[in-house]
């Protein structure tokens, strides 16, 4: 039925405008005109149209122009791009931004007629999952992930592409972007939603330990295999598998790993049988995977292997337009201490938390709000309840005071301790700062951790 779907015009010829109109609605749709390509953008998002239909030449911004930022925001409605004579070669340009069809000027009514109406018709296929999609993106929220910023509304329409199929997906992005959050979402939203959900993060530890965490062990495989395991891959069976970290992996675990996820069939280490395995696998990481491969630290067909589709995070201070709407989500989420009403967050602490650059991104934020909602006396959080680094108009600090008279354990587990903390949280950073392997890192912290516990006890 063309009668339910809305046609959005946009044409600055005030008389063409209106006979189009006036024709398109006789063809039973419902039309809508911009008579420049802000007014496009604006009734893009309130109009909130099936289909565009796009002149290249517009006051204001161009019809590229519209068409780049409308793909920007992730719109999801064909465009047809309208081209008068000698733009051939910007249509091409459209076509290649996304744009549905072109027509040529002067626009034939038949040709434009059978063009809306076979695509009023697939679009009544996916109409209801469409509209769901739009309620949950206006509300800036999939699943766990919040954010109304264009970059976070992009990211959740990939991701709203890629779940249901079971292609492998590539996650990047800076420590606490919310890569392990988006792998669960893709997980939540797929198919497999009612399958096991395992991640593994595979810089934690030693390579043959690893081996068997991923494809399990036979009792006797190796001293202190004294029963039989099952490796992540098994227990993800008919589910996903998250392999955080991916850029860590050892060369030699990294082909068994792709010869795994092609065949769909392991070998658990001490075992003959050949087991076979239905998992999606999905691989995280904060370094550039392509760099690693140049220098032969990453297997290339893993590479391509993973990455069919990648998902790109975007840090935080890149859409701090979010963070009002994080920390409402986390003031939810986490728990207010007894005794105490936190209402929310005032004025000028939110302008100090829009402010600040973030190194360790939403992990950092989350974990700013939890302390705020523990040492504010409320009920607002006030710009006295944020850490003093955040204060600090987001310099961090940068210095750190060495006693004499410190043994160098105490100064080295001081530097790590604050050099985390510097870098935000981000452990990869971190040890780059450090000049240390991320593993080395894992095991000082692990190793602090052990004794601050012995120490408490
Ligand atoms: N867009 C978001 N909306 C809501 N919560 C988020 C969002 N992004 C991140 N978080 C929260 O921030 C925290 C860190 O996210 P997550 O663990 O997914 O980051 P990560 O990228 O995997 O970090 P790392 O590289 O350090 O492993 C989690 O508590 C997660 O729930
Ligand atoms: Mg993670």
């Amino acid at each position: 039925m063309p009668g339910e779907k809305r046609i959005l015009v946009a044409e600055d010829d005030v008389a063409t405008g209106q006979a189009w109109s006036e024709l398109i609605a006789s063809w039973g749709f419902k039309v809508s005109i911009a008579e420049d390509g802000k007014r496009a953008l604006e009734l893009a998002e309130s109009y909130d149209p099936h289909i565009l239909l796009l002149d290249l030449r517009l006051p204001q911004l161009n019809g590229l122009e519209v068409l780049s930022e409308l793909r920007r925001r992730g719109a999801q409605f064909p465009t047809i791009m309208i081209s008068g004579e000698g733009e051939i070669a910007d249509a091409v340009q459209a076509i290649k931004l996304g744009a549905y069809d072109y027509l040529r000027k002067p626009v034939d009514p038949p040709h434009l007629k059978v063009l809306l109406n076979n695509l009023s018709a697939h679009l009544t296929v996916s109409e209801e999952n469409q509209r769901l999609r739009r309620r949950l993106l206006r509300a800036g929220e999939l699943g766990r992930l919040v954010g109304q910023s264009a970059p976070m509304r992009r990211v959740m329409t990939l991701i709203e592409q890629v779940a249901p199929s079971t292609a492998s997906v590539v996650i990047l992005g800076d420590s606490g972007t919310g890569k392990e959050l988006v792998a669960r979402t893709i997980h939540e939203l797929s198919p497999r939603r009612g399958g096991p959900y395992i991640a593994i993060n595979c810089a934690a530890l030693p390579e043959t330990l690893m081996e068997s965490e991923l494809f399990g062990h036979e009792r006797g495989a190796f001293t202190g295999a004294d029963r039989r395991r099952e490796g992540c891959f098994e227990l993800a069976n008919g589910g996903t598998l998250l392999l955080d970290e991916i850029g860590e992996m050892k060369a030699e675990l990294q082909a068994k790993l792709l010869r795994v996820i092609e065949e769909g069939k392991l070998r658990r280490l001490g075992g003959s049988a050949e087991i076979s395995v239905d998992v999606r696998v999905l691989a995280a990481t904060n370094r550039n995977l392509e760099a690693a491969i140049r220098d032969s630290r990453f297997r290339e067909d893993l590479y391509y292997r993973l990455n069919v589709f990648a998902i790109e995070l975007p840090p935080l201070s890149e859409h701090s337009e979010d963070i009002p709407a994080l920390v409402e989500h986390f003031m939810r989420e986490l728990e207010v201490p007894a005794g105490k009403t936190v209402s929310g967050v005032d004025a000028e602490a939110l302008e100090g938390l829009k402010g600040f650059r973030w190194p360790g991104n939403v992990r950092q934020l989350r974990n700013v709000i939890e302390r705020a909602l523990i040492v504010t006396k409320g009920p607002l959080i006030g710009a006295a309840d944020l850490p003093p680094d955040l204060k600090r108009a987001g310099t961090g600090s940068d210095v750190l005071e060495i006693k004499l008279g410190a043994s160098l354990d105490e100064v080295e587990r001081n530097l790590i301790k604050r050099t985390v903390e510097f870098a935000g949280g981000n452990k990869s950073r971190a040890a780059e700062i450090l000049g240390v392997s991320l593993k080395t890192l894992y095991n000082r912290l692990e190793r602090y951790q052990n004794r601050d516990s012995h120490d408490v006890a």
